[in-house]
């Protein structure tokens, strides 16, 4: 079964949510549910023909992209991925999780460098035209609608570019957008750009395990099959019908116990610089997902839960404050990590009273730190709870990702909203274009 294997890999310590103060905890009793009823809200998921948990067994992906690696492998210095929101935070996630720890650090590995523009500040734009050589780099546009202004504006930038050097743009592109629809596609079609598609069935936040994600992850040497496995395994956790067993399940039904308490805050706070983008990826799911005017009746309920990051052990001298002595209306997801890439002693230095450091890694004293943390905050009456991590590999980011994808769609159930629309950000789309029209 693949909890068995899944559970080396990632465990959830829910023990902190059970406060003696009970306004403010779970009571024991509440935190469990029948499996008919998980059953009922895995048929309502089903019912909103989402393929985000589909799309991973599609083989078909992993070797179009596998192929596209063959054929362009060595070619390009710089990869430069061209997209916003969905389209680029799993993206900007997986190249630190798994490769590049610090942005301003050197990677000392072989391969392209991978630069997510997801912003289109011009000095940012600016810096990036003046870094690369153009011939030297793969631009992937990346645009599920195929349409979004920032997206299209920055490819007709590049794209211009070539142009001017008397370039064919089509050598130094690849889209990755709809099967059929949207600007992208109309060009892709009629000037033959290299393309992969973004299932019609897979919202933005949800992309990171289609070719979205998976395209740039592979060009920068990350073992895709094995990110779709951990995946897979998630996956199957995620369609269990045992309260016990579902984790994807047991954190949404902790966060919307707590949103009746109040806590309508949740700060995921990884013990890992490696996991602060996956903070920032899931901001957007989390924000964007269940921030809903109307539930799904139509009634007005302005529903949501507001997601904080924070990264542990930095924010332990900075947010650390406020989580432990202001207002008790969050919920706290802490995520350690068991074994980091490097093990590294801190030196002793002989002084008195600083004999406890001797010996001592910076690997356990992270982790010491963290369980100060959670000390402080559940004496503090404050929930949380804890995610251990084996260590950051692929399988893992894979499980993590579909553990939170499947916990916001429990949660959007939960709270009768539609998990997977957009109208607030659709809303702001198209005002900017119309603005931009009238003025
Ligand atoms: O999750 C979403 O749907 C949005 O945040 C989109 O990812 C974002 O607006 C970019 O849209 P697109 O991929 O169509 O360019």
């Amino acid at each position: 079964m693949n909890l068995e294997i899944l559970e080396k890999m990632i465990k959830i310590d829910f023990d902190n949510l059970f406060l003696q103060d009970t306004a403010n905890g779970v009571q024991k009793d509440d935190f469990t549910i029948k499996s008919e009823i998980i059953g009922e809200y895995l048929n309502k998921i089903h019912d909103r023909k989402q393929g985000f948990y589909k799309t991973i067994d599609n083989k078909e992906i992993i070797d179009e992209i596998n192929q596209y690696h063959e054929e362009i492998e060595g070619k390009y210095d710089d990869i430069v991925v061209l997209g916003i929101g969905g389209s680029a935070l799993g993206t900007i996630c997986l190249k630190q999780s798994l490769k590049y720890i610090h942005e301003d650090m050197l990677c000392s590995e072989k391969g392209p460098k991978l630069h997510v523009l997801d912003n289109i500040d011009p000095d940012l734009i600016g810096q990036i035209d003046g870094a690369i050589d153009y011939e030297k780099t793969l631009f992937i546009v990346i645009s599920k609608s195929g349409g979004t202004v920032e997206t299209l504006s920055q490819f007709f930038y590049f794209r211009k570019k070539f142009e001017d050097k008397n370039l064919d743009f089509t050598k130094n592109f690849v889209f990755v957008t709809d099967a059929k629809v949207g600007h992208l596609r109309e060009i892709a079609d009629t000037e033959g750009v290299k393309s992969f598609v973004v299932p019609d069935n897979v919202g933005g936040r949800f992309s990171v395990l289609t070719s979205v994600g998976l395209l740039p992850a592979r060009l920068i040497g990350i073992d895709i099959e094995a990110l779709i496995k951990g995946a897979q395994k998630m996956r199957d956790v995620f369609l269990t019908e045992d309260f016990e067993q579902n984790l994807p399940f047991k954190i949404a039904y902790a966060q919307y116990l707590l949103a009746k308490k109040n806590k309508n805050i949740t700060v995921l706070m990884p013990y890992s610089q490696r996991l602060i983008r996956f903070a920032d990826w899931h901001i957007q799911l989390l924000a964007e997902s269940i921030g809903k005017a109307k539930n799904d009746n139509g009634e007005i309920v302005n529903i949501g839960l507001t997601p904080v990051k924070a990264l542990g052990v930095t924010d332990q001298h900075s947010q650390n404050q406020l989580f432990n002595e202001g207002p008790n209306d969050k919920f706290f997801i802490f995520v350690e990590v068991l074994k980091h890439k490097n093990e590294i002693e801190i030196p002793g230095y002989g002084l008195e009273g600083l004999e406890y450091l001797e010996g001592v890694t910076f690997n356990k004293l992270m982790n010491t730190e963290l369980k100060a943390a959670i000390y402080s905050l559940t004496q503090n009456n404050r929930p949380n709870i804890k995610i251990s991590v084996s260590e950051i590999n692929e399988e893992i980011m894979g499980g993590l990702f579909m553990l939170f994808e499947a916990s916001i769609a429990f949660l959007g159930e939960l709270f009768e909203i539609n998990a997977f629309n957009q109208p607030g950000v659709e809303l702001t789309k198209k005002l900017a274009k119309d603005f931009l029209k009238n003025e």
